[in-house]
C-alpha cells in the first residue's frame, strides 16, 4: 500500500533510512555482535576470489560491493553483468564464491550462471530481497536484505540494502581474518541512516533541480571517480528508466576521451565528489566540461571544497558514502519523470522482475 505517497517510489526512496536501521537490527545478535551464519562466514573466507554476478541495479551495487570487500576484507572481487557471464564465462580462480544480487532472486540472467556454476561444484551465496525466490532456494546460502516489498519498478531502497548487507559481509570477514577495522559497521549504518533523513527534509530543492537541470533536456552525464563512478551508474540508469532521458554514468577521466564531443550548450551534467583521493580530480574534469558550455550540478561531501556545491553529503565514511549520494540521485530522477509526464512506477517498456533471458 502506498497510503498518502502519491508513487511507490517515492515511498520507497523516503523508507531507506528505515531500512538501514532494520538491518542494522536483523543482523545484530543479543550481544550487539554481528550475526552471520558461521557457514558463511566460512565460505567467504575459503574464497581466493569473489565473483559478484547480478543486473540493472543490482549490478550497479556490486560495483559498490567490490571496491567494499576488496578494500575491507582484502579479498579480490570481479562484479560481472549476468548476460555477459553467462556466455562469456572468464577463467575462474581455484576457489571461486559466487555472489548473486538480486532483488527479486527471480532474474534469469542471474539464474542461468547460478545453474552453471552450481554444476561445476562452486559455492554459492544470494543477497536477495526475497528469501523464498529461486534465486535464494537454489544457491547453498541466502542473505536476507530485509528491504521490505518494493513494488516501483526503478529500484531504490534494494540498492541501498544490498550495499548495507554487503558492508556487514565485508567487514564480518575482515574481522574473522585478523584484519583491524577502525570503524563499527554498524554505526556506519546509523550514520549513513541519518545523512538520508537529511535529504527527506530538502525535497523541494531537489524537485526545483530537477525542474532547472531536466525539464527539457534530452540527456544528460553524471560522472564521478572511484566509488563514486560506481553510484553515477546507478543515478543514470535511475534517470533513464523512468524519464526517458538519454543518460550516461561515465568515469571523470574518461570524458575527454571522446565523450566530451557531446557537451553541448546547456548539457546538464552531474558531478560527484566524495572521495578523498579523488575529488580534486573530479572537479578537473567538471571545469573540463563547463568550459565547453555544460550546465554543472556538482555534489560533494562536507570537508571536500564544498561551498560552492549545489548539493552537499554530510560526513560519513567514505566507503559508505553511496549510501548516501544515491539519494538526493533518486528523488532528482523521481522529479525530473514527474515534470516529463512520465508513469514513475510503471516506466514503459519494463517489468519488475525479469524472468526471461
Ligand atoms: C532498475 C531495476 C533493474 C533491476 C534488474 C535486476 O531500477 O530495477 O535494473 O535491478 O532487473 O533485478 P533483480 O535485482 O531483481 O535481480
Amino acid at each position: 500500500e502506498k497510503g498518502t505517497y502519491p508513487h511507490f517510489m517515492l515511498k520507497e526512496i523516503e523508507e531507506q533510512p528505515f531500512v538501514m536501521r532494520n538491518i542494522i537490527t536483523k543482523y545484530k545478535d543479543e550481544n550487539e555482535n554481528i550475526k552471520l551464519d558461521e557457514n558463511i562466514r566460512q565460505a567467504v573466507l575459503d574464497a581466493d576470489r569473489i565473483y559478484i554476478i547480478a543486473a540493472g541495479t543490482s549490478f550497479n551495487a556490486g560495483l559498490v560491493g567490490k571496491e567494499m570487500i576488496e578494500k575491507i576484507a582484502h579479498i579480490p572481487v570481479e562484479t560481472h553483468i549476468a548476460s555477459e557471464f553467462l556466455y562469456n564465462m572468464p577463467i575462474l580462480s581455484q576457489n571461486p564464491l559466487f555472489i548473486f544480487i538480486s532483488q527479486s532472486g527471480e532474474t534469469a540472467d542471474s539464474r542461468g550462471v547460478l545453474v552453471n556454476v552450481k554444476e561445476l561444484g562452486h559455492t554459492t551465496l544470494t543477497i536477495t530481497n526475497v528469501p523464498g525466490s529461486t534465486l535464494s532456494r537454489e544457491a547453498e546460502y541466502t542473505l536476507h536484505t530485509y528491504a521490505g516489498p518494493e513494488i516501483a519498478v526503478a529500484s531504490t531502497k534494494a540498492y541501498t540494502a544490498q550495499i548495507a548487507v554487503l558492508a556487514i559481509l565485508s567487514v564480518e570477514t575482515a574481522r574473522a581474518k585478523g584484519i583491524e577495522i577502525d570503524f563499527d559497521p554498524m554505526q556506519q549504518l546509523g550514520i549513513a541512516a541519518n545523512a538520508m533523513d537529511i535529504f527527506m527534509e530538502k525535497k523541494d530543492e531537489l524537485e526545483q533541480m530537477a525542474r532547472d537541470y531536466l525539464s527539457v533536456t534530452p540527456n544528460c552525464f553524471y560522472i564521478g571517480r572511484g566509488m563514486d563512478y560506481h553510484v553515477c551508474m546507478e543515478a543514470s540508469l535511475k534517470l533513464k528508466e523512468i524519464s526517458y532521458i538519454q543518460a550516461e554514468g561515465f568515469a571523470g577521466g574518461e570524458l575527454k576521451h571522446g565523450t566530451i564531443a557531446l557537451i553541448e550548450e546547456g548539457t546538464p551534467v552531474v558531478g560527484l565528489a566524495t572521495q578523498e583521493s579523488v575529488h580534486l580530480n573530479l572537479r578537473g574534469n567538471m571545469k573540463e566540461v563547463v568550459a565547453r558550455g555544460a550546465n554543472p550540478l556538482m555534489i560533494s561531501m562536507e570537508g571536500f571544497d564544498e561551498a560552492d556545491d549545489k548539493i552537499v553529503i554530510p560526513r560519513v565514511n567514505e566507503l559508505f558514502t553511496p549510501l548516501v549520494s544515491v539519494i538526493p540521485m533518486q528523488f532528482i530522477a523521481y522529479y525530473a519523470a514527474l515534470h516529463r509526464g512520465c508513469d514513475v512506477d510503471k516506466p514503459r517498456n519494463l517489468a519488475k522482475s525479469v524472468t526471461v533471458e
